[in-house]
């Protein structure tokens, strides 16, 4: 499914690949930000992030509540002070083709109801960490890293050491908030890097790492030994505003004394933007320090601030990112690893080669069809061209192509190499693994006996969207799991570590790097985790297809988790009858293929169901179930058998048994909008329409195409027609655009 375009995917395999992208995702965000020691390249890394955010656009529903599209870098790591940025540090959207530069353009005119050509700024995206400095009455106070966007670390006084950072601002304003990117030079790195070397101490693998590395020293003076830059090019906080575009504000910070890059320009429209880009893409290599893309900002801020944000990044800039570069190097080995639903994932060890400047010695192989040459559909890919153990292969990653191994050298293979035969039995658990039908994905079937389902789904279980247990994460659940004398198998044993230790002749306490206070803030987050939301109970679980947002559809239709089994245990009959009409339909399907002939084939469904003699009151669940809002029949049908599963549900009843849940809030928000259905009708003269409803969602309310009996509230411009005279005919409270915005800013 990895390899399947996203215009491609269905419902399901979209649900999946979205849990398979955040934790990839996920893993590498905490490797690069938390421990400066990246485990993909940025461009494998902005391909996955980008392939996320398309699936998540087709499919808004699945959006996880880990999605990566929310995240900005990871949370600050431990020894450092924490800073609140008043103003959230954000990230940007990125694209790789010209054509995506001419897009951008548009929906910026187009949100803006604008058509002549608009102003950008263009400038190179340096390939640094972002910080944010807080200078009062002209002095330097505070210096943060991004962090997560809304917390950063404090390295105010590591910040103190690098020369390109005035201390001091003359004739600014008494608060202001600087942004830029520090980095370190091409020339810089080398010499660390040999100094280090000499040293017997760790080099580093490129420049932006060292930077990193050395601005997150806990001791400054080795910051001050490390040269590091710093360039300008945003703000955040300022108490006076200095300008009224993005260059004259840039202008204003060279006049502050800030380094500012000489290479920032003024273009009209795209054609312009793309012609300054090709140019810093001809200087790149001459430059000094590593750029990767060009950054393009709407110049008037006024357009800006209505262009505002989404959840993390500006709608009035973009990346444009530089392609990335490709490298041959040789396949060592495929290991087949389990996840938490049992899918059996394919990863190529590889002989460490660099890569856009990182060193990869992994890349994901996805699924047996793939490393066969051919998708699921049986259609070449690579030139049909399978891969072996011992190929020389080429690692490509660019583009909207998810990372993959772009072309193997069959001059170069072995005589000796066989194609690979992927395992039809699970490597951890040794049950049998198999393929649906339309499934590109093996599966073991070992269920809770599979110790990788097991310890995934306990990582699962207490990760950030579920249980987000404080001092239990996916390390502590790989030791606890490996433990004989405390060992947690499943997620109820969590609840009974803490009498199971104090009961037990050994303790944790002294072991494992566990301390007197670490104990006891572990028992007392655990204890604060037996009460929980059923949302989030539902989601813990792990089960296939259920993800973050079906939980809380299934929390908020429910209400208990008395009421959801009890609904699902009714309904098991007609899923078992719903899923033999689909396996009925299906051969159905196959012969008339055959046959060539046109059946009525969803008659056959129907017929199926009738055959197997549902109970009404059973068929009804069902109905319902399938029915409710964001519930459908692939999800109910995964949910069924998991809960008529007795071991999976004896383990599930175990927990429940040490927990009390909480039924779902009704959301109440301070907006005067929330959950009203509004209808923007007419020529609106302050906003777009686009503009319009995105303020209005934000706010709570849902935006609908026409007036029905159901509308609460019907913004009319001049020009209304038939939606004013709907609203009159039902009795729908109808305002003009300024009554609208005094609606909701409460002026
Ligand atoms: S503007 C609200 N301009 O790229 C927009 N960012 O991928 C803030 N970066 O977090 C960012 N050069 O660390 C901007 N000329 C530039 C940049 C730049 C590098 C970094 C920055 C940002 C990241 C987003």
């Amino acid at each position: 499914m990895e390899d399947k375009q996203v215009a491609d995917l269905t419902e399901d395999e979209a649900r999946d690949e979205l849990a398979r992208l955040a934790l990839l995702l996920g893993e590498a965000n905490t490797a690069y930000h938390g421990q400066d020691a990246p485990v993909m390249t940025d461009a494998e890394y902005d391909v996955l992030k980008r392939r996320n955010t398309e699936i998540e656009v087709r499919f808004p529903a699945l959006k996880r509540a880990d999605s990566a599209s929310d995240q900005v870098g990871a949370a600050v790591s431990e020894g450092f002070g924490k800073i609140y940025h008043e103003i959230r540090m954000l990230s940007l959207e990125n694209a790789f083709e010209d054509t995506e530069i001419a897009d951008f353009d548009d929906r910026v005119r187009r949100y803006l109801g604008l058509t002549k050509a608009i102003f950008y700024t263009a400038e190179p995206k340096i390939d640094g960490l972002s910080l944010s400095l807080r200078y009062e009455n002209g002095m330097l106070k505070q210096a943060a890293t991004r962090g997560d966007g809304n917390i950063g670390e404090n390295v105010t006084e590591n910040v103190r050491t690098i020369t390109d950072i005035p201390k001091a601002l003359i004739g600014a304003p008494a608060i202001v908030e600087v942004r830029g990117e520090v980095y370190m030079s091409h020339v810089d790195f080398a010499a660390l890097n040999e100094r280090q070397a000499a040293a017997g101490d760790k080099t580093f693998a490129n420049p932006r790492n060292a930077a990193a590395g050395s601005l997150r020293q806990l001791d400054p003076t080795i910051t001050a030994r490390r040269p590091l830059r710093f360039f300008a090019y945003s703000w955040g906080v300022l108490s006076e505003f200095l300008s009224d575009t993005q260059m004259g504000a840039i202008d204003w910070l060279k006049s502050l004394g800030f380094q500012t890059n000489p290479l920032t320009k003024l273009c009209v429209g795209p054609e312009d933007m793309l012609a300054h880009y090709r140019s810093i893409k001809a200087q790149r290599a001459t430059l000094g320090y590593d750029i990767d893309g060009v950054v393009y900002k709407v110049n008037d801020l006024a357009l800006q601030s209505r262009l505002g944000f989404r959840s993390t990044t500006p709608r009035w800039a973009i990346a444009h990112k530089f392609p990335a570069e490709l490298a041959w190097t040789r396949l060592l080995a495929i290991d087949v690893q389990v996840g938490r639903t049992g899918a059996l994932s394919p990863v190529a060890r590889l002989h460490p080669v660099t890569v856009g400047g990182v060193v990869v010695s992994n890349a994901t192989l996805h699924n047996e069809d793939y490393i066969a040459g051919h998708d699921s559909n049986g259609n070449p890919i690579r030139d049909a061209k399978d891969i072996r153990i011992g190929d020389w292969v080429q690692v490509y990653r660019a583009g909207d192509v998810i990372p993959k191994i772009a072309d193997v050298d069959l001059a170069r293979r072995l005589p000796e190499a066989i194609p690979f035969s992927f395992p039809h039995l699970c490597p951890e658990c040794g049950s049998e693994a198999v393929r649906e039908e339309g499934d590109s994905v093996r599966r073991c079937t070992g269920g809770l006996i599979c110790p990788a389902q097991a310890i995934e789904r306990l990582k699962h279980f207490v990760s950030r969207g579920a249980f987000d247990i404080e001092g239990i994460g996916a390390k502590q659940i790989e030791m606890f799991f490996a433990d004989s004398a405390l060992p947690i198998r499943e997620p109820a044993d969590i609840f009974t570590l803490e009498s199971r230790d104090a009961a037990g002749l050994i303790r944790l306490k002294n072991r494992d790097g566990f301390g007197e206070k670490s104990v006891t803030n572990l028992w007392a987050a655990i204890r604060a985790r037996r009460t929980i939301s059923l949302a989030r109970l539902i989601f813990a679980l792990g089960l296939r297809h259920v993800g973050e947002v079906a939980a809380q559809d299934l929390s908020r239709h429910y209400q208990s988790w008395e009421a959801l089994c009890a609904a699902v245990d009714l309904a098991r009959p007609a899923a078992l009858a719903h899923r033999a009409a689909d396996e009925a339909e299906n051969a159905e399907r196959v012969a008339a293929a055959l046959e060539k002939r046109r059946a009525q084939i969803t008659l056959v469904h129907t017929a199926a169901i009738a055959a197997a003699n549902v109970p009404s009151d059973s068929a009804a669940a069902w109905h319902e179930l399938i029915t409710a809002d964001g519930i459908g029949p692939t999800l109910a049908l995964s949910l069924s058998d998991a809960l008529a599963n007795s071991e999976e549900r004896a383990s599930i009843d175990r927990l429940i048994a040490h927990l009390t849940i909480l039924p779902p809030e009704i959301r109440a928000t301070q907006s005067p909008v929330a959950g009203k259905t509004v209808v923007f009708t007419g020529s609106l003269e302050k906003m777009t329409r686009a503009e319009a409803k995105v303020r209005a969602e934000a706010l709570g309310a849902k935006v609908s195409g026409s007036v029905s009996a159901k509308t609460d509230l019907v913004i009319a411009g001049p020009g209304a027609g038939s939606k004013a005279k709907d609203a009159e005919r039902y009795g729908v409270e109808m305002i003009d655009e300024d009554a609208w915005l005094a609606l909701i800013t409460g002026a």
